[in-house]
């Protein structure tokens, strides 16, 4: 049986995601909403959009969509309104998908905060959450959980995780996210933030960076040690606070000995969301398409190239004919092709009342590390515990 959709944030992440929800086979409906009107129009005058739209839910207010039937909502509003507008969702008896991250704010005991409400906010109500961690489709974490799965890694080692973000790029898109209504209240609220003397952190955005490991280990970060650069450049972006860094690199222990280094960096020459894992019997070493893609495999001290058609799970046929075409082609391409795999996974798991696969337990192993990391950076290096919500109930 089919599902009743309902969209909220239609900026310049969730337009793309918008035709992918809209046309996989398992949604019967769909609405949208929007506080800037002209991004729901912009759907709404679509052709090919008409068979599926459910006029009636489309509006600028939220709070009224949670009022009509829709099953499940997805969020991809800016990152500091994640968290809270989860919970409405999950309050109202709608399972919710949300964009990454789990919310971003800069005082990290806020995080911690947020992440306990989220999964208490599940357990109370019986629905799903599920986080839109990019990292956790693409094709290198696919095929390294297979290999995992299959224990080709023996014990797990070591592993490394990468995201690196040039502040020059990033500028961008904050003038982006802050220039519409919900942008504009949250200039006023960072004030609240300055005022407490609440700094931002790289660490506190470090999903794509950590999922990797996390999500193929299934191990998880319990003690933090991370060391931070002072901007170089970037004094407008990054503020004049000393305590703030543009650049962040830590060491975690795994909670099965092993070790962990993750680089959350925004004064960068590169641009790379990577990940590498070691273990006793096999390794597997990611590498970017625009870097070349070298993805290698190696066991007994043989590496064994690998192509992105070899490491990608196939999508079921119905699904992938139903993105077929031109209309596709940009969302399709996204953060290493992950973003079908994303909405196939949630839509799925949504129809067949099930956990999705980043369930609000491994959500939370992608954020609390960085909360710890950014702690010790602080502390210059102390080693800072990890707070851990748990597994996953059965
Ligand atoms: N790799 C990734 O996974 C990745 C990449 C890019 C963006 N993102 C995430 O996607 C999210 C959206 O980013 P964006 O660049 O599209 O932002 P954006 O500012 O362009 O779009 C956000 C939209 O949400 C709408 N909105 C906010 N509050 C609302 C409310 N209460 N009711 C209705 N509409 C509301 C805004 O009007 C706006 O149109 C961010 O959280 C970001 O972290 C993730």
């Amino acid at each position: 049986m089919g599902i009743k959709l309902g969209m909220v944030g239609l900026g310049a992440f969730g337009r793309g995601f918008a035709n992918l929800f809209m046309s996989h086979p398992l949604v019967d409906s769909i609405a949208l909403c929007d506080r800037e009107p002209e991004r729901i129009k912009a759907f709404m005058d679509l052709d090919f959009w008409q068979a599926k739209l459910n006029h009636d839910a489309c509006g600028t207010s939220y709070e009224d969509m949670l009022r009509t039937d829709v099953d499940a909502i997805v969020i991809i509003t800016q990152p500091w309104l994640h968290a809270p507008q989860c919970i409405q969702a999950l309050e109202a008896g709608k399972s919710v998908y949300s964009a990454v991250p789990i919310i971003s704010v800069p005082d990290g005991d806020e995080i911690l905060d947020w992440c306990s409400k989220l999964v208490d906010a599940v357990k109370r109500s019986g629905r799903h959450y599920m986080l839109g961690e990019t990292t956790y489709y693409r094709p290198q974490a696919m095929y390294a959980r297979k290999r995992a799965a299959e224990g080709a890694f023996g014990e797990f080692t070591y592993s490394q995780g990468e995201y690196f973000h040039d502040f020059r790029d990033l500028y961008k898109v904050r003038e982006r996210r802050t220039n519409s209504s919900s942008g504009r209240e949250w200039l006023e609220r960072e004030k609240a933030y300055d005022a407490r003397g609440c700094v931002m952190s790289p660490m506190f955005y470090p999903t794509h960076s950590v999922a990797g490991p996390i999500c193929v280990t299934k191990t998880h970060a319990v003690k933090a040690c991370c060391f931070g650069q002072r901007p170089f450049e970037g004094e407008d972006y990054f503020g004049d606070d000393p305590r703030r860094f543009s650049n962040t690199t830590a060491l975690f222990q795994m909670s099965n000995g092993g070790a962990m280094r993750i680089i959350e960096h925004r004064e960068a020459s590169i641009s790379r969301e990577m990940f590498s894992i070691y273990g006793t019997q096999g390794t597997f070493e990611g590498s970017e398409a625009h870097e070349g893609g070298h993805n290698l495999w190696i066991k007994g001290h043989t590496p064994t190239p690998l192509s992105v058609d070899e490491m990608r799970d196939p999508l079921p046929p119905d699904v992938a004919k139903a993105w077929e075409g031109e209309t596709f082609q940009s969302s399709y391409g996204g953060h290493g092709g992950s973003h079908p795999y994303l909405v196939h996974e949630f839509v799925e798991s949504v129809a067949q009342e099930r956990p999705p696969a980043i369930n609000i337990w491994e959500a939370c192993r992608y954020m609390t590390p960085g909360v710890a990391a950014h702690q010790s950076a602080q502390r210059g290096g102390e080693l800072v515990d990890v707070v851990d919500f748990g597994d996953a109930p059965e």
